[in-house]
């Protein structure tokens, strides 16, 4: 009998065996057709089977640099070009502390508040730096506008030395900041062009700034290759990533719109925030795919549990738990047990955080909400790795069997355009309205005046 890396359940929705065969050709022609295509960003698939030695050799030669000669990374990306590596680095240190390994790693350029980035400068003045800008386009205005500011820091502070203190992940051919980096000499590792930002993080776009954060690359590597493998097979049946993509479909036609992913671990909630961006940003065209939403519990329950098991019938969870976590604490005995709480003195706080998880299903079982469970043994960089790659192949195949291509972004080239021309007529225009500017004329906004 195979041991599976990961465990699925299924609670309070009937899937017989006939409702299962009605997918099994289409996802082996799914499989074969993403595996096989050669016009489709799908690179990705074969990443952690490929020997991949010197490119890890490379990066952990900069970490070493970078441990040598500063105290903060500042890594500049958005979306799919910082998500992932935060994810990573967040799932896997400890929460108060460092990894012995890492070094502080923190993440500008995914938002455009300037009291963000005025904060981080302070936050810099004392520190010694070293700034990795990601950007696979090259042309994102967030990333772009930080490093503009990060880049004239660096030589202020640092002066000749900076363009050694300042590494780009960018295309090998394309893009201003490929241009850029070519110009000055700074240096640079490449993101594959057959593999777009959200699936990008088991490459340097990921791996350089979870390196220097401490986490051990080799074994998400090895994580996300037993993955590869293990999910090669074109099988329903023993293909659980092909599994839980054809019960998000099924989801979806029988009326549930929203997925809910929850899981038990604080330090989740990044990784959360990397798989709703994966979800949503492949699925959500032609007015189809689940709205990705994430809770953290317990934390959660005490806000929206009520509404998960008493409201709107629109979503089905997927508990994410991992069987062991590194560290522990155990609930003391108390001889005045004034709270009441003696009878849990042997227990720990993961057996009972544990416990919780096994109530939430069946108490949200009960209210009628369906529930895919996904059980790890346990949340280090191997399983992390597993669990990427898992996520990601789940979601091409999801979003196939949606009929829409997962790979692009039409979306958000929308609100970058948008933008752009925004930002091209605010810096002509002189009549400056409540909304901070003079809308272009072409504008299709409607604005509703009481
Ligand atoms: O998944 C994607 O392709 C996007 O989310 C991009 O990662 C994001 O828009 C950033 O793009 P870029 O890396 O080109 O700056």
């Amino acid at each position: 009998m195979t041991i599976r890396t990961i465990q699925m359940s299924i609670f309070n929705f009937e899937m017989t065996k006939q409702d299962w065969s009605i997918y099994e050709a289409e996802v082996e022609w799914i499989h074969r057709h993403l595996a096989e295509s050669s016009e489709m960003l799908t690179g990705w698939l074969h990443v952690p089977l490929e020997d991949h030695r010197a490119l890890l050799h490379r990066i952990e030669d900069t970490k070493q640099e970078i441990h040598a000669y500063a105290d903060v990374l500042v890594v500049i990306g958005v979306g799919g070009s910082f998500l992932g590596a935060r994810a990573i680095q967040d799932a896997l240190s400890p929460y108060f502390t460092r990894p012995t390994d890492g070094i502080e790693v923190i993440y500008v350029g995914q938002n455009m508040s300037g009291s963000y980035i005025d904060s981080l400068l302070q936050y810099l003045a004392n520190k010694s730096v070293y700034v990795n800008v990601i950007s696979k386009s090259g042309e994102t205005m967030e990333p772009a506008l930080a490093f503009r500011v990060l880049r004239q820091f660096m030589e202020k502070r640092y002066g000749e030395e900076a363009v050694d203190r300042i590494i780009v992940t960018t295309d090998a051919e394309n893009g201003r900041l490929k241009q850029i980096a070519d110009r000055i000499g700074y240096r640079q590792f490449t993101i594959p062009a057959d593999i777009g930002g959200r699936y990008s993080v088991l490459t340097s776009v990921g791996l350089l700034p979870a390196a220097v954060a401490g986490v051990d690359i080799r074994m998400l590597m090895a994580g996300a290759r037993d993955a590869a493998l293990a999910l090669q097979d074109t099988a329903l049946e023993r293909n659980e990533a092909y599994q839980y993509a054809v019960l998000r479909h099924v989801m979806f036609e029988r009326g549930y719109r929203v997925e809910l992913l929850a899981s038990f671990e604080p330090a989740l909630c990044k990784f959360h925030e990397w798989w709703m961006q994966l979800f949503g940003e492949s699925e959500g065209k032609q007015r189809k795919g689940l709205f990705p939403s994430t809770v953290n519990y317990s934390t959660d329950l005490h806000a929206i549990g009520q509404f998960i098991q008493e409201g709107s019938p629109i979503l089905f969870e997927t508990l994410l738990h991992f069987k062991e976590i590194e560290n522990d604490c155990k609930v003391p005995y108390d001889v005045r047990d004034e709270d009441g709480l003696n009878y849990l003195s042997k227990r720990t706080f993961n057996e009972i955080n544990g416990l919780s998880m096994n109530g939430t299903a069946l108490a949200h079982a009960e209210g009628g909400v369906p529930v895919i469970q996904l059980m790890l043994p346990k949340l280090d960089a191997y399983h992390i790795g597993y669990l990427i790659y898992f996520f990601m192949k789940a979601c091409a195949m999801s979003a196939s069997l949606l009929g829409v291509n997962p790979f692009d972004q039409p979306g958000v080239e929308a609100y970058k355009r948008k933008t752009l021309e925004l930002l091209q007529t605010f810096n002509n225009s002189i009549k400056i309205d409540s909304l901070g500017m003079e809308l272009p004329k072409s504008s299709v906004y409607i604005r509703n005046e009481y």
